[in-house]
């Protein structure tokens, strides 16, 4: 099926990019392991030439994923960084990014240590308030960056807002929308300019594939985002790239899952004494709870919250779990627990974490699909076995 917005994200996650095989008939894309095509003659081929700049496979995904994210275009990449530095290759020597400064870690390293060697300037800001990334433009501002929701702290930032002050200055505005997938939000559709994700969570979605996607609308930014990709080389394996289409496929029910246990999660951690504070959008008190409403289709799987105790009782705390697995990453339908101030926060300066929100007591949950009442067994067990470690 070729993409045709009138059906549902249901059926277009199932069916686009994705008819039976001309060559055989097969039901599922193949995974088309080669790096070459053999030409007729000299310029006479089937479209496919080498598997750097095209591959079936991925051409599949990548028309799949772009009719869920609403957009024209989509491009796979190696890895969600490979996505993120593919769209800073748009940017040359003495321009500027403004960025918001509640980002991952990984996109923090790049614009803080590698980009600056390349003469391209950032102003971080606190994106909640509109009004300090509407100050922080300049003449040669290029690209806002935003993700909403942000990892770890879960803050709501408004994409709309956002797009005006980049369709205002002319510039353009990034969403990384690998928390809310395009199941839960379509950055596009708000107004951003680029929507990118690390498939790897949610979408590849089963902790196996490492993988990063840009979903875009502007033909001209599609020629030159694939111009340097094929020139620069960061595109994923045919295999790496069925695996995420097959993800792909089951990306609403699980999301759905993930966010129904989420909920259940955060409203088992606002009840225990032994937790300071619950970062989650869908909880009433959320100071983004209203714009995660209006912005969102639903509040995702990730949960953050500060236990009481600070360091020592976080540490202990995350050696007590035994569903939620201690490890980097989320997205998976396995549950997993994070220490972002040592982990995917690490590259930060400590005290930019702490202004953040990320303390030494924030942990991170990664709500999986299993068993809701499991999960909250397991994080009851877990404060009981931390509290008498202590
Ligand atoms: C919001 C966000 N963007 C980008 C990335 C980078 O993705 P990858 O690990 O696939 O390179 C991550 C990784 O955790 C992330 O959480």
């Amino acid at each position: 099926m070729s993409d045709d917005r009138k059906h549902g994200f249901e059926t277009r996650a199932i069916h686009v990019g994705q008819a039976p095989d001309t060559a055989t008939g097969a039901t599922i894309v193949p995974i088309y392991q080669t790096t070459t095509f053999t030409q007729n003659a000299i310029g006479e081929h089937h479209g496919f030439e080498y598997s750097r700049g095209h591959n079936p496979t991925r051409d599949a995904l990548e028309e799949c994923i772009a009719s869920l994210e609403g957009g024209r275009f989509g491009l796979a990449y190696a890895s969600g960084m490979a996505a993120i530095s593919g769209v800073t290759q748009l940017l040359s020597a003495g321009d500027h990014v403004v960025v918001a400064d509640d980002l991952y870690g990984g996109t923090y390293r790049l614009f803080s240590q590698v980009l600056p060697r390349f003469g391209v300037g950032f102003s971080w800001v606190d994106a909640t308030r509109i009004d300090e990334v509407d100050r922080a433009v300049r003449p040669e501002t290029k690209l806002i960056w935003i993700e909403s929701p942000t990892n770890p702290m879960l803050r709501l930032i408004d994409i709309a807002a956002c797009g005006d002050i980049a369709k205002r200055n002319g510039c353009r505005l990034v969403v990384d929308n690998t928390f809310a997938t395009p199941y839960l939000q379509n950055p596009l559709e708000l107004g951003a300019h680029l929507s990118v994700h690390s498939t790897t969570k949610f979408i590849g979605g089963h902790s196996d594939v490492i993988g990063g996607a840009v979903v875009i609308d502007d033909e001209e930014l599609n020629e030159r985002l694939r111009f340097t990709r094929n020139t620069t080389g960061g595109i994923p394996g045919p295999w790496d790239a069925w695996l995420t289409l097959r993800g792909l496929k089951t990306l609403s029910v699980r999301m759905r899952e993930h966010a129904r246990n989420a909920a259940r999660v955060a409203e088992f951690l606002i009840e225990r004494p032994d937790v300071e504070q619950v970062h989650y959008p869908g909880l009433p008190d959320h100071p983004g709870h209203e714009l995660a409403r209006r912005q969102m289709r639903g509040f995702g799987a990730v949960v953050t919250f500060d236990i009481r105790g600070g360091a020592a009782a976080a540490h202990r705390f995350c050696r007590e779990t035994r569903l939620f697995a201690l490890a980097e990453g989320l997205g998976g339908i396995e549950s997993l627990i994070g220490y972002p101030f040592l982990m995917s926060h690490g590259a930060f300066p400590a005290d930019e974490k702490r202004r953040k929100g990320i303390g030494e007591a924030t942990i991170r949950l990664s709500v999986g699909i299993e068993d809701a009442d499991d999960l909250c067994d397991d994080l009851a067990g877990a404060f009981e076995r931390a509290a008498s470690a202590e």
